[in-house]
């Protein structure tokens, strides 16, 4: 317990092609992918990580079929109705991130309503990616960064890797230390790209839909049986 992930990101893949060997529409793989984040939203809870941070649905899944987008969009909604009491009852806070202006109303609405309405639970933050890519929120940092210095509230010499940071949507937040993918895809797809510096990566062969509490403790104890150096020698470590 000692070496447990505070922060953990998961990038959820694989609903369609799990749908696809059943011979089911792509979005009865995502259906079933709500049952995966409930398991794996517990099992973090469980386990006492602080952070638990999902890739929902990427800048890039804006250009899917509008059936797709609008199944999706509709499974948001129905989660974020169905689980608020759950989130509450676990002390749960959920969090947001992405360009959500870009979201419909509908769930824009019912995303700052679980928001609101979570956000002084304390026990494990939950936060969503949705219209979220890694290019779009270092865009946006510089943007407001540069305002700051041409408003002359900040001077170039004060941008440092902290500044930075603080102007991310994961301002606040620690880096995450595991990354988990599923599907067997090994790439990031534009996730989280500054804060994963120096994230644990582990990929599942696993469907989305098919990965378990166990799955995720495997996860856990591979990262926990791994020596993160941080650019130093593990004798150094060592001493
Ligand atoms: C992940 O599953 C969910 C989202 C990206 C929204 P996919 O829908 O990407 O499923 P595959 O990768 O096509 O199997
Ligand atoms: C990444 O999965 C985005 C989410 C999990 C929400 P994709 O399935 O969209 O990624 P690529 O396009 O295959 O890399
Ligand atoms: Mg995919």
């Amino acid at each position: 317990m000692a070496r447990l992930p505070e922060h953990i990101a998961v990038i959820m893949d694989g609903n369609g092609r799990w749908a696809k060997e059943q011979g089911k529409m792509r979005v009865y793989g995502h259906q079933h992918g709500v049952d995966s984040v409930r398991r794996v939203t517990e099992a973090c809870a469980e386990l006492g990580v602080k952070y638990l941070t999902l890739y929902a649905f990427s800048t890039e899944n804006w250009n899917r079929s509008s059936i797709e987008v609008n199944a999706l969009m509709t499974l948001l909604t129905q989660a974020l109705k169905s689980e608020l009491k759950t989130l509450t009852d676990n002390n749960i806070r959920l969090a947001a991130i992405g360009d959500l202006a870009r979201l419909p109303k509908t769930q824009y609405d019912a995303l700052t309503e679980v928001i609101d309405a979570t956000k002084n639970n304390t026990r494990m933050t939950l936060t969503l990616c949705l219209s979220y890519s890694g290019r779009w929120e270092i865009t946006e940092a510089v943007r407001k960064i540069a305002s700051k210095v041409k408003d002359g509230a900040l001077t170039p010499e004060q941008i440092d890797e902290s500044c930075i940071c603080s102007h991310l949507a994961t301002a606040g937040m620690p880096d995450p230390d595991l990354l988990v993918r599923t599907s067997g895809e090994e790439r990031i797809s534009n996730y989280l790209l500054w804060q994963i510096a120096y994230s644990e990566l582990y990929f599942s062969k696993k469907y989305w839909p098919d990965f378990t509490k166990e799955d995720l403790y495997e996860a856990v104890i591979n990262y926990q049986n791994r020596e993160r150096r941080f650019g130093k020698t593990s004798e150094q470590l060592k001493k």
